[in-house]
């Protein structure tokens, strides 16, 4: 129906938003990084002690939160029921949780509701880990994204450590390998190639490197 979706999937600190966010300026997309929205909820969750076990609480949950994702000049604000949590949701404490809350059928299914909206009528580029294969199964390009185990970690560290998170080298390797494991391996929507998707593996490109790939692969379908 005339709009243009983007879809960069991958697995955890492959640098996909670093990328989307640079695609969708270049092209003046909307970027919607569906991550944020599963660490918003995970932050609830958390706050107000949800048990996973509790299908009831989780439902209430759901129904109670309200998240949005506000375009800014450099970045996007994410509010969860009004309140700025942007930065909240990028401690190790909520990536500690985030892939279990992300598990849970009803939390996917309201978030993939969401994500749809949002790219139901506008020219997107949406980053996450099922968004070719279960958000916009259609999509315009779909990219996966790759880098190897020791530049992903490299990265995520310096990331948390300029944020002044005290944290070790070991323990963002643990936390990095404990989601993507989760991801892959949950029943509802785990993280996967499509079939259609092109890989990236950005381990030897740099910034500049990665979005003229994208751009280029935008150019040929355009
Ligand atoms: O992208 P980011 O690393 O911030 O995502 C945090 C977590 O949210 C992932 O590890 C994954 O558990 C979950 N997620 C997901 N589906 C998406 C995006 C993120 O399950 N589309």
């Amino acid at each position: 129906n005339g709009n243009f979706v983007i879809a960069i999937d991958g697995f955890s600190s492959c640098g996909k938003s670093t990328v989307a966010k640079a695609l969708a300026k270049k092209l003046n997309f909307v970027f919607v990084d569906s991550g944020a929205m599963y660490r918003a909820v995970t932050l609830y969750f958390q706050r107000n002690n949800v048990s996973l076990s509790d299908d009831i609480a989780i439902q209430t949950a759901i129904e109670n939160i309200h998240i949005d994702l506000v375009p800014l000049v450099d970045k996007t604000q994410v509010l969860l029921n009004g309140e700025d949590v942007s930065d909240a949701i990028r401690t190790m404490e909520v990536s500690e949780y985030v892939s279990e809350v992300s598990a849970i059928k009803a939390v996917r299914h309201a978030m993939v509701k969401q994500q749809q909206a949002l790219g139901a009528k506008r020219n997107i580029v949406m980053d996450g880990r099922d968004i070719g294969t279960t958000v916009f199964p259609n999509a315009d390009l779909k990219v996966f994204m790759t880098a190897s185990p020791q530049v992903r970690a490299e990265r995520r560290f310096a990331e948390l450590t300029a944020k002044g998170e005290v944290i070790t080298m070991e323990e963002v390797k643990e936390n990095l390998s404990h989601r993507d494991h989760i991801d892959s391996t949950r029943e509802e929507s785990p993280l996967r190639q499509a079939d259609d998707a092109v890989v990236l593996d950005n381990s030897e490109l740099n910034q500049e490197e990665q979005l003229a790939f994208v751009v280029d692969l935008v150019n040929k379908r355009m």
